[in-house]
């Protein structure tokens, strides 16, 4: 039975194109309000995927319900309920933008009195207003992406649905989007694809990490670093008693481990790596009982696996873990390289 309470519903979803698995096996769930993440290398799955769940490419098997209503059988419903801004964001080159968003607003059936305030509204949070009047084709390239963002939030759709919506765009046009995306919090279901992790980081509840068709990896990015790596990592600068050093620190955390240590500095300063199983952060407990064993500190850090190492280490652990190459063309398991 469907979860009517969640915003998008997918269960064993399968796609081949002729000898090729795209996806295999892919389940999951999103809530609504959530903004989820989908990270993957070239080839992973990651289009195919969305593609299927805005209902513009059938599943060979498995199932996809949006806010309940399945995709296969109510395709229309469900573009209803989307708002899709696909890979490339094909647009009409010769339109003009406002042009296109009220073209775009009669097809998704915004009443016509309504459809004029809406763009206005959808052009200003895209900042977009400054060009509504000029023809598509002589917009740069972060301009058209952000008009492929408009026309997916005019109809403010309960999913909206980007793939790569961030690809090619400056550091500043970026930073737009993550605000439009966030902006989207609570009110929107999102899911967005996209190879800048620290993008995805700041902007998603949720990450799901997709490798030759399968989800290898979900979770918030503190679960998956915990899943993946297991360990924290303290890095330390401490002169005195080092011997005193774990000793003093066993009551925070009897796993405290020193994993490294160098000879100490023309100063008399070690520099210590600390590793524990604990996840929540030790480094201020950490701090006031090295000061009160009169060890002196010259810096202490938390070195967190940043989201690009969990990626790495999820695809490479998939790599690992997959007994035969999913795809009868590719002889081994691939490197992101040899699937694009
Ligand atoms: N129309 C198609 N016909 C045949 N194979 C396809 C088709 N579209 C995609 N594929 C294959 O399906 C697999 C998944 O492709 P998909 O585009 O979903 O990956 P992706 O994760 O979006 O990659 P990227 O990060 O490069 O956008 C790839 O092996 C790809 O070559
Ligand atoms: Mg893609």
């Amino acid at each position: 039975m469907p979860d009517a309470t969640a915003a998008i519903e997918v269960s064993h979803l399968v796609k081949t194109y002729g000898g090729v698995t795209a996806v295999s096996d892919i389940s999951f769930t999103v809530a609504q309000g959530e903004i989820v993440g989908f990270l993957g290398p070239n080839g992973a799955g990651k289009s195919t995927t969305m593609r299927i769940l805005t209902g513009y490419l059938p599943a060979t098997s498995g199932s996809v319900h949006i806010c309940g209503v399945p995709v296969a059988t109510q395709p229309d419903e469900i573009k209803r309920r989307i708002g899709y801004m696909p890979e490339n964001n094909p647009l009409p080159d010769d339109m003009r933008v406002s042009e296109y968003m009220y073209f775009r607003g009669r097809l998704k059936e915004i009443p016509r009195r309504k459809l004029g305030p809406r763009i206005d509204e959808v052009l200003e949070v895209c900042d977009l207003k400054r060009v509504r009047h000029k023809i598509i084709a002589q917009l740069s390239k972060g301009y058209r992406q952000r008009v492929g963002i408009a026309e997916a939030i005019l109809a403010e759709p309960p999913v909206i649905i980007m793939d790569e919506p961030t690809i090619g765009l400056d550091p500043h046009q970026i930073l737009i989007v993550r605000d439009l995306i966030a902006s989207l919090r609570g009110r929107m279901t999102v899911i967005i694809s996209s190879h800048i992790l620290p993008e995805i980081e700041m902007t998603c509840d949720r990450v799901l990490i997709i490798n030759q068709g399968r989800v290898v990896a979900q979770g918030t990015p503190a679960e998956l670093r915990q899943e993946i790596f297991g360990l924290s990592t303290y890095k330390l600068e401490l002169a005195g008693n080092v011997e005193a050093l774990l000793p003093a620190v066993m009551d925070i955390d009897a796993g405290l481990q020193i994993s490294e240590q160098s000879e100490p500095d023309a100063g008399g300063f070690r520099q210590i790596t600390l590793t524990t199983h604990r996840p929540d952060d030790l480094g201020e407990p950490l701090l006031r009982t090295l000061l009160a064993k009169e060890l002196r500190v010259r810096a202490l850090t938390r070195k967190q696996p940043t989201l690009e190492d969990v990626f790495l280490a999820a695809t490479r652990r998939s790599w690992d873990t997959v007994a035969a190459p999913i795809a009868p063309t590719r002889s081994k398991p691939g490197s992101p390289e040899s699937q694009s």
